[in-house]
């Protein structure tokens, strides 16, 4: 199965929910409106893999990422860690709501895998 269709309205404001795609985890997070200023507020130099929020989303609610830490591919516990994203048990990587590292080992961001829309209440992964 290469594609994942997922509906949105399943998911509640606030949730990240765990998904299986391609054999990895895949998380898709319904951001509050604290979360998506937060995050689009952030300036670039303050990260570590340099990237803008607006750059990681298609919309700015749906933040979605494979659940697959940059460090050495463990799963990171969602709305967990300093920063209010995610967080990876195993070395102490934290992520930010919109899934980029902020601190410990992780070199990169997570990855934001192809997406799209179709409608108000779909998306699809793959
Ligand atoms: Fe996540 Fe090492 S695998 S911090």
């Amino acid at each position: 199965m290469s594609k994942i269709e997922i509906k949105l309205s399943d998911i509640p404001e606030g949730k990240n929910m765990t998904f299986k795609w391609r054999g990895k985890p895949l998380f898709v997070r319904h951001r509050t409106e604290k979360e998506i200023a937060t995050e689009a507020a952030v300036s670039l130099a303050e990260l570590r893999d340099p990237q803008h929020d607006k750059d990681r989303v298609i919309d700015p609610s749906w933040v979605i990422v494979l659940g697959v830490c940059t460090h050495l591919g463990c799963v990171p516990i969602a709305n967990a860690g300093e920063y209010g994203g995610y967080y990876c048990p195993c070395h102490g990587s934290h992520y930010d709501a919109s899934g980029r590292i902020r601190k410990g080992p992780a070199p990169l961001n997570l990855e934001v895998p192809y997406y799209e829309f179709p409608d108000d209440d779909t998306v699809i992964v793959g």
